[in-house]
């Protein structure tokens, strides 16, 4: 229709082009030809040979040659959904205006819609989804002051609290640059000269490390942001998303049994259950915390290696999401799904979190090459309002981001010919003061074991008898310099997990089984492959 809203704001993938009046099932080439043969490429008798100037299987064929974009180089392996948001227009039995101005929030019942992404992390985008992994978070809300994605993950806690070293995590968990096979050596090579890892390792290698599907698990923003009040005053925050279906973890044994089934099972169970109306939900929460350096805390508040602890710092309901739509195709509206920490709308803000910092460049860089320099033009990734931008050309360029009454002709700004306008500032920026010197430093608190040491003690029996297997099983062929070393630091977390990794990884060497939850753990495999058989 000339005006670029092409497809509808609905997040819907189609055409509406449908010609009125035609038969809107012919099958044409993109340029709108009708094809009468889809079975025969044109050939000099019907034997052959080809001919060249054969339009019609040149442009197909050749489509199909570039129909892969490159996957993300992490969370390449999803699934998502469309839902809404509905805010409870409080925070802790007070207005939420008294603390974030953000309008998505303010009103009771206010709706606003999204889409979301779950995903495993370190494999490609077939791979099974039963794998050891955090699970991605991703949502975006497409809010009436353009979108706010929240990415998170399932866990809390992160491996690292510094950007610096995100790619050297990341290198050592994806498969050996030479044999192309993820390895438990080199996992916990990298792990063991990282201590502040120690509180992840908790979770990972636990059951926590697998979910048994995407509607019943956790997630949480991980980093530190800030909510900015009518005042410009800021507040510390913490996401936190709480499914209302529990939450459902596996054992290592659990999930082998279900992946000798169905590698796809916890993207089969989120379509299966939108499709048949069962529609899953979670509360978001919020922990808020006054904008300070908080020295009384054993942590620091920007360490994205630590939770705060809720009887602390209590876990308030702000809203819930539902969600209620599958996609109605993968490619267009999952895998070309960009979301980025950056997107923030006006009263939410960053925190100083050397992670988020980071994160929040590589996102959109990443984005550009991965879907293209105009992937913001794309339905899935366009907030549903008004954009008008100066911003012009580039491969794949949808149409102009234009006000209906600009002079196209004005592609700048400042102008006074009728060009785009600054808008109205309603309400003070949030100005923090910084005094310092620029260097590059690890924060002083880092306190790497004690978190760590108290999620071990918090897990019940099976989970920690899992997480000593798990970890035995990861580091028994792995060389001495890294087991020792991740002996000595799960003792520094907790004398009682650093011994009986130590007596499993002997028991393992020498040839035995290791004592301690096998049993147990036997009983849950016999279990779940009687449950998967059953399937
Ligand atoms: C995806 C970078 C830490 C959650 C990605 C992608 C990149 C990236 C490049 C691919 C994006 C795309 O192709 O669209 C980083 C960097 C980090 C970091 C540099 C640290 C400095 C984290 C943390 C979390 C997280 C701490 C959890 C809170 C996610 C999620 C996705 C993702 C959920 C998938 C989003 C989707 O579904 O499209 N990350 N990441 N990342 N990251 Fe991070």
């Amino acid at each position: 229709d000339g005006t670029g809203t092409a497809v509808t704001g609905s997040g819907s993938s189609r055409d509406p082009r449908t010609a009125e009046g035609e038969n809107a099932q012919t099958l044409t080439t993109r340029q709108g030809h009708p094809l009468t043969n889809n079975q025969n490429i044109r050939t000099l008798g019907n034997r052959g040979p080809a001919t060249l100037e054969n339009y019609a299987f040149i442009e197909k064929i050749s489509h199909f040659d570039r129909e892969r974009i490159p996957e993300r180089v992490v969370h390449a392996r999803g699934a998502g959904a469309h839902g809404v948001f509905e805010a409870y227009g409080t925070v802790g039995g007070e207005p939420i205006a008294k603390y974030t101005r953000a309008k998505l929030f303010q009103q009771k019942g206010k709706q606003t819609p999204v889409f979301v992404r779950f995903s495993t992390v370190g494999h490609g985008g077939h791979s099974p989804e039963t794998l050891r992994d955090p699970r991605g978070f991703a949502v975006k809300f497409y809010t009436e002051d353009g979108n706010w994605d929240l990415v998170g993950n399932n866990l809390k806690v992160f491996f690292i609290r510094d950007a610096m070293k995100f790619p050297d995590l990341i290198h050592s968990q994806k498969p050996d640059p030479v044999t192309n096979r993820q390895s438990g050596e080199r996992i916990f090579d990298f792990i063991c000269n990282t201590p502040e890892a120690m509180h992840m390792v908790a979770f990972l290698f636990s059951p926590w490390g697998i979910p048994a599907n995407y509607r019943q698990m956790q997630g949480s923003g991980v980093n530190t942001y800030k909510w900015v009040n009518a005042q410009g005053e800021a507040v510390l925050v913490k996401y936190h998303w709480e499914p209302l279906q529990g939450i459902k973890n596996l054992t290592a044994q659990e999930a082998e049994a279900i992946q000798a089934k169905n590698f796809n099972h916890a993207t089969q169970d989120l379509f299966d259950n939108i499709k048949a109306g069962n529609f899953p939900e979670w509360e978001l929460c919020v922990q808020i915390m006054s904008d300070d350096e908080h020295p009384e805390l054993d942590f620091d508040p920007l360490d994205d290696t630590k939770i705060w602890p809720q009887d602390q710092f209590p876990f308030l309901p702000v809203g819930k999401m539902t969600l209620n739509r599958n996609p109605e195709n993968y490619f267009a509206e999952v895998e070309q799904a960009a979301f980025g920490t950056g997107v923030l709308v006006d009263g939410l803000d960053f925190s100083d979190d050397k992670m988020l910092q980071g994160r929040t460049f590589s996102y959109s860089d990443t984005q550009r090459y991965r879907v293209g320099t105009n992937y913001l033009q794309l339905p899935i990734n366009a907030p549903k309002k008004h954009v008008a931008t100066n911003q012009r050309d580039g491969q794949m360029a949808y149409h102009v981001d234009s006000a209906p009454d600009q002079n196209l002709h004005i592609n700048y700004e400042p102008s006074s010919l009728n060009g785009l306008k600054e808008a109205p500032r309603s309400a003070p920026d949030h100005m923090p003061q910084y005094t310092g010197r620029v260097m590059r430093q690890t924060i002083d608190r880092q306190n790497n074991f004690k978190q760590a040491g108290e999620r071990y003690r918090l897990h019940e029996d099976w989970e920690r008898n899992d997480l000593i297997n798990n970890m035995v099983g990861a580091l028994a062929d792995a060389d001495r310099r890294v087991s020792d070393k991740m002996v000595e630091l799960c003792t520094n977390c907790d004398p009682d997990w650093g011994k009986r990794l130590a007596d499993g990884l002997q028991a393992a060497r020498s040839g035995k089984q290791s004592e301690g939850g096998n049993q147990q753990n036997e009983a849950k495999q016999e279990a779940a492959v009687a449950q998967a058989e059953a399937q």
